[in-house]
């Protein structure tokens, strides 16, 4: 009740993003996990007989008068390696003294590290790890969450990384989770590249397949990892078996992979900080997302690519943590300050980007609408500490929300 600046996105022009927000005074009626009715706050008072302010209960039905707080979506985090053991800050030496993340990794730091770490850790571990970190994503308003597997890099490890990633789902009080294969994102220490991609196609997807464990698939189609005919092969091949299809390109240099992107009409390119215009507007005709993570040059110091032109040419994008070894934040508020206070992005398009757009890529498990706040979606959405949703980006320390709605339960933090 009495929700302040409601950005809702129910009634969003996709392209100019006007008539996103609803002025003051909305309610929002949830039952169970799904949102039943959005009307005028005072309505909704009157006919259930609520009383003002704070938490009360009438009957079996919990009421939260929010005082004016802004309202906005539940987050979505479209991109993130969740489950890995391990530490690598000893990187930040390495980084230090101009070493590239290409030379960290052929001195045996990089992946094939967090592999020989993550295949060491057990299940428990591994779960704690993933409970932790989903409670970490939550406190700052994520709901859902895209999780690759990838530090595993044989069918054994890959897909316990991907059970363990599935019993983290059944928990109710954690962000919900759409589960990507990615076998390649790495080739195995001392394993010929093109033995292991046959591999991939003939022993770890049929595998996946079989167990019903993934939605996706992903590929590290980068030059120096897996060669654009090596991630066409893999792709492919993940397609025919009805795996929805991702990819990690051109995060290091323009080699391609947005354009093979854009041949295959992958639902996802993602880092994409090298692509050239042309090819972006090849991807945009193809309906290929690209997937900004901010958190990554953030992180290894790279350059940023120039989202006011990528806004200008209305290319479809979303933001997402990559949360990993190397990027250890799952925070898409703080993704969002990067893009508003360093790239000069609209917040609106930064909200966005986590929420709406990225709900595309990234479908909420029932089937229902998430990302925007709806009629019949899912009861997912964040409340502000304050009657400004401006201020969901300009926190990158704390978190902006004073509670989530998660599958309809009140959560504060
Ligand atoms: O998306 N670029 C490939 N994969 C991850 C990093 C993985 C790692 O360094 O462990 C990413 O940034
Ligand atoms: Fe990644």
């Amino acid at each position: 009740m009495n929700i302040g600046p409601l950005v809702s996105f129910r009634h969003a022009n996709l392209g100019t993003l006007e008539d996103s927000i609803e002025a003051a005074g909305k309610g929002i009626v949830v039952d169970d996990n799904r949102i039943v009715c959005i009307d005028d706050s005072q309505k909704l008072i009157d006919e259930y007989s609520i009383p003002q302010g704070g938490r009360t209960t009438v009957g079996d039905i919990a009421c939260y008068d929010v005082e004016g707080r802004a309202v906005v979506p539940g987050l979505v985090d479209g991109h993130t390696h969740l489950l890995w053991a391990g530490d690598r800050s000893k990187e930040i030496s390495w980084r230090r003294e101009g070493k590239t993340y290409a030379e960290i990794a052929a001195l045996g730091g990089g992946i094939r590290y967090t592999v020989q770490e993550t295949r060491a850790a057990s299940d428990e571990e591994l779960h704690r790890l993933g409970y932790q970190r989903l409670r970490e994503a939550l406190s700052t308003g994520t709901t859902h969450l895209e999780a690759k597997s990838g530090y595993g890099l044989n069918v054994e490890s890959e897909l316990r990384l991907l059970e363990v990633a599935e019993r983290l789902n059944m928990n109710a009080h954690t962000p919900t989770i759409d589960h990507t294969w990615m076998g390649a994102h790495d080739v195995p220490k001392g394993r010929d590249p093109d033995d292991y991609v046959e591999e991939l196609v003939s022993e770890q997807l049929p595998a996946i397949v079989d167990q019903n464990i993934a939605r996706s698939a992903d590929v590290f189609c980068e030059p120096g990892w897996f060669s654009l005919d090596q991630s066409e092969t893999i792709l492919q091949a993940s397609r025919q078996a009805g795996l929805a299809l991702r990819m990690h390109v051109d995060e290091f240099a323009d080699g391609g992979g947005g354009d093979l992107a854009a041949t295959l009409a992958v639902d996802t390119a993602d880092h994409a900080y090298h692509t050239s215009i042309d090819t972006r507007l090849r991807m945009k005709e193809a309906g290929v997302n690209t997937g900004f993570l901010p958190g990554t040059p953030y992180a290894m110091g790279d350059s940023w690519p120039n989202m006011t032109e990528i806004v200008e040419e209305t290319i479809p994008f979303t933001l997402a943590s990559d949360f990993n070894p190397n990027c250890r934040t799952l925070s898409l508020p703080f993704m969002c300050s990067l893009m508003v206070q360093r790239c000069g992005m609209h917040p609106l398009h930064a909200v966005a980007a986590v929420t709406m757009n990225a709900a595309r890529t990234t479908p909420h498990p029932t089937g229902h609408p998430h990302g925007v706040i709806t009629e019949g979606g899912v009861a997912n959405f964040n409340i502000l500490d304050g009657d400004h949703w401006e201020s969901m980006v300009l926190r990158p320390s704390t978190t902006p929300f004073s509670a989530t709605v998660l599958n309809g339960q009140f959560i504060t933090h």
